[in-house]
């Protein structure tokens, strides 16, 4: 008897493994194995170099190659990433808005939403302490993997997104061209991301801003636009100091180090709402502690802070004159500043300068 149930059981089991076998033969609408024919080699991609900005970090394994940038872009801004096919990168990095979505914290697919703003994507390649606002991953490839998976922001399954793309007559000969793969299985989550980095890493201001023609020569600031440079530069005797140059210093207009600058109240140092940077290294001294953002672009990219706290530069600039919240370890140049309505007028000016116009 128990070996006769034991034969049924292994039968009916072999049974739903091959109609699952045969059903995902026919079901599939295409083969998973292909044979591919890349074109000749990519083109080497001559990234720009605003002048100031210095050698941007390039991975060896991921070189970038005009097919490899052009692949990347159309992978992010295609739903094809997400779960439901309604979202993409794009999604929550809009070009014409800095690439950030101006909200104060993102929405993922059905309207999830998230926990901290989204962040500029512009000159993100030389951001190389970390990525997010805590810094906790490295490399754009390793950042790339993460929101196709996140349940808050695409929440799709990788397995299916390579399938989808293996099923893709143009994707696959693009994949091809730009990596050289010979068929179809070696399309992977792996190219995915380095398309997608080398798209990213293509993200360099233009050098166009009123700042950069400014430095460049070609261009005088108005009266207000240059008080509101020594004011944050701290350039002359005569101009009170707003300290913002410490932090946010040239030519990205950030040190991309992680500090505390007092947008969060905490009485000790296991207070603070979101530990940042203190969830990633385990020090506590590093809870509250957020990475320097850059600001070019400024203007674009409202809500202001990891949190979209502030809603204009105005409330931000308001922020930094009162010296920000008390917290045990709020970094000691963020103090009250004594700027008037005017100089805070001239600050705000000098901000507008940083709008890339291409
Ligand atoms: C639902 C909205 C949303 C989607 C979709 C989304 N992002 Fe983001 N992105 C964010 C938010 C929010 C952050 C900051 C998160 C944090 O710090 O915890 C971020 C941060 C980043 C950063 C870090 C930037 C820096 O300076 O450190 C990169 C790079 C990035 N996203 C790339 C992508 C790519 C590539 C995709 C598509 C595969 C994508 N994002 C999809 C919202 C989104
Ligand atoms: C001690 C370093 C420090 C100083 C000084 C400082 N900042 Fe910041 N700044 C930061 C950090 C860190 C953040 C991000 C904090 C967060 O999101 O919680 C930030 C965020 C900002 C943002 C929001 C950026 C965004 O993408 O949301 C603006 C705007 C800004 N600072 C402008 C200024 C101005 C103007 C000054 C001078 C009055 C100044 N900062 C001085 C460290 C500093």
């Amino acid at each position: 008897m128990k070996i006769f149930s034991r034969i049924n059981a292994l039968f009916i089991g072999f049974l739903i493994l091959g109609t699952g076998w045969i059903w995902c033969i026919s079901c599939s609408g295409d083969t998973p194995y292909l044979v591919l024919s890349p074109s000749l080699s990519p083109t080497p991609y001559t990234l720009p170099q605003p002048w100031g900005f210095g050698t941007m970090e390039i991975p060896s394994d991921n070189p970038m190659t005009v097919q490899g940038v052009e692949l990347g872009q159309q992978l992010f801004f295609d739903p094809i990433l997400s779960a439901d096919s309604t979202m993409s990168c794009g999604s929550c990095h809009f070009p014409k808005r800095g690439f950030t979505d101006n909200l104060p914290v993102s929405r993922g697919i059905h309207g999830k939403p998230g926990v901290r703003s989204s962040m500029s994507l512009m000159n993100v390649g030389y951001m190389n302490t970390g990525l997010f606002w805590d810094g906790r991953v490295m490399g754009l490839e390793d950042q790339a993997l993460l929101p196709v998976a996140d349940s808050s922001e695409l929440a799709h399954q990788w397995s299916h997104v390579e399938w989808n793309l293996r099923k893709h007559p143009e994707y696959r000969q693009a994949f091809s061209d730009a990596f050289g793969i010979r068929d179809t299985l070696s399309l992977t989550r792996d190219l995915v991301v380095k398309a997608l980095a080398q798209y990213e890493r293509s993200l360099v201001s233009s050098g166009t801003s009123r700042y950069d023609r400014f430095r460049a020569g070609t261009l005088e600031l108005t009266p207000d636009e240059q008080i509101g440079y020594d004011l944050f530069f701290d350039i002359s005797p005569e101009v009170k100091d707003a300290e913002c140059g410490n932090c946010h210093n040239a030519h990205l207009f950030t040190t991309n180090e992680f500090v505390n600058n007092g947008v969060q109240a905490a009485k000790t140092l296991a207070d603070f709402k979101d530990t940042g940077r203190g969830a990633i290294t385990g020090n506590r001294y590093d809870n509250g502690k957020f990475r320097i953002p850059t600001l070019r672009n400024i203007t674009l990219t409202a809500p202001y802070m990891h949190d979209g706290r502030f809603a204009t530069l105005e409330e931000v600039i308001d922020h930094y004159n009162e010296g920000g919240q008390i917290s045990p370890n709020i970094h000691s140049l963020v103090r009250p500043l004594g700027l008037t309505e005017k100089e805070k007028g001239q600050l705000l000016a000098f901000l507008h300068t940083l709008t890339d116009e291409e």
